[in-house]
Formats: C-alpha cells, structure tokens, sequence
C-alpha cells in the first residue's frame, strides 16, 4: 500500500479476509459450516451474494449459532440442523486469539463456543479468518478464556475453575447473566499465558459443571491474515 493511502479500518481488514476465504475455499455443491461473530458474518454475507448471483450453487450450510443461521437464511442460503448432516466439507469462523507458531485459538467472545467447537468437529477443513490484531505469541495473553458452564451450581464450577489457576468473571448482559444458545452461562477467565494448552483444555474439560471451553487446540487447518500488508495465510510452525 502506498503511504498516500490511509489505513485500511479493521472492518476492511476482517472483509478483505472473508473475500479471500470465498474465493479460495468455497466452492458450488460444498457442505459449508458457518462461523459466528463480526468476520464470520462478512464471510456468510459474501457466500451469501455470491449465491444470489448464481455463482455459487447448491450449497448446504450448517450454522454455529442462530444468529448466523439467520443471516446465512436471509440470503437464502439452505441451514441444515447438523444433526441432520454426516460431515461438512469445509468451516470457516473467526477467532479472538491466534497463537501463530501452533494455531491454537480462544474463541467464544461471541459466545458460539460450544456449537463452534461442534460444528469444526464435524468439518474436513477449518479455516479462520481475522485481523492482525488476533494474533499472539502465546494464548491467553490478551483475552480471557471462555468457558461454558451449566446455570445449576455454576459458583461451585467457578471455584473449580480458580482451582485450577483462573479468575473466572461471569458474563452478564443488560444486567442478567448472558445465555448462550444452549441457555448455558459463560465464565470468562482470566488464566497466567497458557503455556501448555492441550494440558489447561484437558483440565477444563473435566470440571464437573463445564460444558464447553473456548480453547481450540489442533482443529485450525488454515488461518487467513488479513493486515498491513495484505492478506495472507499464516504458516504453521514459522
Ligand atoms: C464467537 C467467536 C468469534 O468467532 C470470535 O469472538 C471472533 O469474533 P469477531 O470476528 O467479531 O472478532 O468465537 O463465539
């Protein structure tokens, strides 16, 4: 970019990302797992024009939470329950932290958690797109960690969490405790940087109480930048 040029704005960058993926990744005919948050609807906006325009075609899509699923059905878009779906070719969703070297991520500031992690699970491919500002050299270094949590005796699954070294906040919203599609709470906490994330997701995970935690750790198969310099696809491992 020359200097004359101003910057692009972070809304720029999240939609330079989201083009890339569609032209890269999406194909007519594929099984498409939709992402949830600000960069994700970009990508489900543009699917969604291209299918309007004939360009592609007959996609099946499965949603990570229902506000993209309404998205993705105002375009027309065809939203499978996933259930309902043996497997997904592709998913693309954003991210709140990208540790570059492993692509390990924390995700659910959105509170899509649970049916993110879901929806990857069940895809061939996982593909997330962001800014540069998602990019850490060590997880837990800006965000904290997400983790879902069932309402019944949540302070109890709190103390858990503080056990094992978190400081867990709950989520609230217009001053009630903020539901998650699965009418489930979120506990956001605060963790020193995450030094072995396998091990904290294992930790997590086997709390009494959680549902789901916001560390995905070896589901990110491509992760596309977009930043200063454009967009590009970071290389595993660099
Ligand atoms: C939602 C998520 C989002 O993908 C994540 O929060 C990134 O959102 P955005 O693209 O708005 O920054 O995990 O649960």
């Amino acid at each position: 970019m020359s200097e004359s040029q101003p910057a692009l704005t972070q809304q720029e960058l999240k939609q330079q990302a989201a083009v890339y993926a569609v032209d890269t990744f999406i194909h007519s005919d594929m099984r498409v797992g939709l992402g949830s948050g600000s960069t994700a609807e970009l990508f489900i906006e543009e699917v969604g024009r291209r299918s309007q325009a004939g360009i592609l075609t007959g996609l099946v899509t499965v949603s990570s939470s229902e506000k993209s699923a309404e998205l993705a059905r105002s375009f027309g878009l065809e939203v499978k329950e996933l259930a309902d779906i043996e497997a997904l070719d592709i998913t693309v969703d954003g991210a709140d932290e990208i540790e570059t070297a492993t692509f390990s991520l924390t995700k659910g500031r959105g509170g899509a958690l649970l049916r993110e992690k879901l929806v990857a699970a069940a895809s061939t491919l996982e593909v997330i797109i962001a800014d540069e500002s998602k990019l850490v050299s060590i997880l837990g270094e800006k965000m904290p960690i997400p983790v879902e949590v069932t309402p019944f005796g949540w302070t109890h699954t709190a103390n858990r969490l503080r056990a094992l070294g978190g400081e867990p906040a709950l989520r609230m919203t217009g001053g009630q405790p903020y539901l998650t599609d699965g009418e489930n709470y979120v506990l956001d906490c605060r963790f020193p940087p995450v030094t072995d994330a396998k091990d904290l997701a294992a930790r997590i995970k086997g709390l009494t109480g959680v549902v789901e935690h916001g560390l995905f750790i070896g589901i990110a198969g491509r992760v596309v930048i977009a930043g200063k310099t454009g967009v590009y696809e970071l290389e595993k491992g660099a």
